[in-house]
């Protein structure tokens, strides 16, 4: 490392920028947020840098003099040749630490990009080397951090006194984890700060605070395979997990996102190929967050919709659990934007229905004469295996042999693949596909003007 990042205290200093134009307004911008005081010299000062000189800082309409740099914490300058070194050789005769906007040959150090979550915050270089790319990572890191962040510091800060006069050393790093990584934060960025400070004091007030108290288990729907349509929340609680439990529908780009040392189990399954039983699955959440644990369930799409995240809530629920369902993209909405059909239509479709092929052994299928009417999507979830029964059954009900459906298989995913068919057709066109992947039968009008393509029709556009 050529630089070695520092925090410095700005209470009580102060800090001098020198220059009148739109860099340095721009860096004034980042100084002004501290707690120093700032002097701001500059000739001739634009407007942007006018409307900044205000409470603690003080604009001075002249020319640098080298005694304007003695006892500052740091000098910044954006004034431009020659005044830029002439301020560099009199912070560094001072001994001042300088920065010289775009001059590293100048500066004594570098200004990193900010994550700005006060008191947390979040500081980015890259040696000076390519200060664009540590832009776009500070854009990364803003979207992971949630905007409550600086408060829950704030919320957590003011029970320190308290937390230190209860626990004894060890455990307060522990209470803090879990704090941190569990049902308080959780709550407190939900925006229940009411909660969050009911389950921390009441953390607290038990005898075995000390020990591991029960950790939380989220439901998190990551859509339905392409990366970039995982919310903010999804990846935080994958980022955050120290136990995660992944599902069969999730594609590799998504468990890239998982954080890397959090313990991974691969409880995926298949139709008709369980891998782990459906009580050992819930066993397991259950069993490590009793260790205190944060545990992740990975759920293809959103767990509410054909996930089984509504049985497996009210289980954790009955065992004491807390739980949190995070939603997700489901496929349908997925595949509806990758492939251009949409699901409603003023023109074509006044409702859409979303059903499943794979109904409980003991349970009965949907009532397919409730969908038998023209103009109303049906979009069937786990309906390869019996598309030649839906079809017909449809059609027995009243609905034309001749409806338009689309067979979308790996949805949003680079092997994305559209089949057309009709109804009288639905049956052969699955048959002889040869369908491996997750797949949908969008079956109604709004599908009429759908093309075969084995690319997600956005790309395809794109080509
Ligand atoms: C157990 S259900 C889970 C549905 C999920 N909870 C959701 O909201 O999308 C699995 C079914 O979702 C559909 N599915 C999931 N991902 C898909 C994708 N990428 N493309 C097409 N269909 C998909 C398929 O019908 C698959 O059999």
């Amino acid at each position: 490392m050529d630089q070695f990042p520092l925090f410095v205290t700005t209470a009580g200093r102060s800090i001098l920028v020198v220059g009148g134009g739109e860099e340095a307004a721009r860096k004034l911008r980042l100084v002004a947020r501290t707690t120093a005081a700032v002097d701001v010299i500059a000739e001739a000062p634009g407007a942007d840098l006018c409307a900044q000189c205000v409470g603690a800082v003080t604009l001075h309409r002249r020319a640098f003099s080298a005694a304007d740099v003695q006892g500052r914490l740091f000098v910044v300058s954006a004034a431009g040749s020659p005044v830029d070194e002439a301020v560099a050789a009199a912070a560094q005769a001072a001994g001042v630490p300088v920065n010289v906007v775009d001059r590293p040959d100048l500066s004594t150090f570098l200004m990193p990009a900010i994550v700005d979550r006060d008191p947390v915050v979040v500081a980015i270089g890259s040696g000076g080397a390519a200060p664009v790319l540590a832009k776009s990572i500070r854009a990364r890191i803003e979207s992971l951090l949630p905007a409550r962040l600086g408060a829950l510091a704030r919320f957590a800060d003011s029970f320190r006194p308290a937390v230190k006069g209860t626990l004894p050393q060890a455990a307060r790093r522990r209470f803090w984890e879990w704090v941190f990584a569990g049902p308080v934060a959780a709550a407190f960025l939900g925006g229940d700060e009411a909660r969050a400070r009911s389950t921390l004091i009441d953390r607290l007030n038990r005898a075995e605070a000390a020990a591991d108290g029960p950790g939380l288990v989220q439901l998190v729907g990551v859509g339905p395979g392409d990366p970039d349509l995982l919310t903010f929340k999804a990846l935080r609680a994958m980022q955050e997990a120290d136990v995660v439990l992944i599902d069969a529908l999730v594609s590799a780009e998504i468990l890239e996102c998982v954080r890397r040392d959090a313990l991974r189990i691969d409880v995926g399954k298949r139709k008709d190929r369980h891998t782990l039983p459906q009580a050992e699955i819930e066993r397991l959440m259950i069993d490590h967050a009793r260790a205190g644990r944060r545990v992740v369930r990975l759920k293809g799409g959103d767990p509410f919709l054909f996930g089984r995240g509504g049985e497996e809530r009210e289980h954790l629920l009955a065992a004491g659990v807390p739980v949190e369902v995070v939603p997700g993209i489901s496929a349908a909405f997925g595949c509806a934007a990758a492939t251009g059909i949409p699901l409603t239509h003023r023109d074509h479709a006044q409702g859409v229905t979303f059903v499943t092929g794979h109904a409980k052994a003991d349970g009965g299928g949907p009532d397919w004469s409730c969908l038998a009417a023209a103009n109303h999507t049906v979009v069937v979830y786990m309906g390869v295996g019996t598309a030649a029964d839906t079809a017909r059954s449809l059609i027995a009900a009243g609905r034309a042999a001749a409806t338009p459906c689309a067979v979308v298989e790996n949805g949003t995913r680079p092997d994305q693949r559209v089949l057309p068919a009709t109804l009288a057709t639905l049956g052969d066109t699955v048959a002889a596909a040869g369908i491996a992947g997750p797949a949908l039968l969008i079956i109604g009008e709004v599908t009429a003007g759908v093309v075969a393509a084995a690319v997600p029709a956005a790309r395809a556009a794109a080509l």
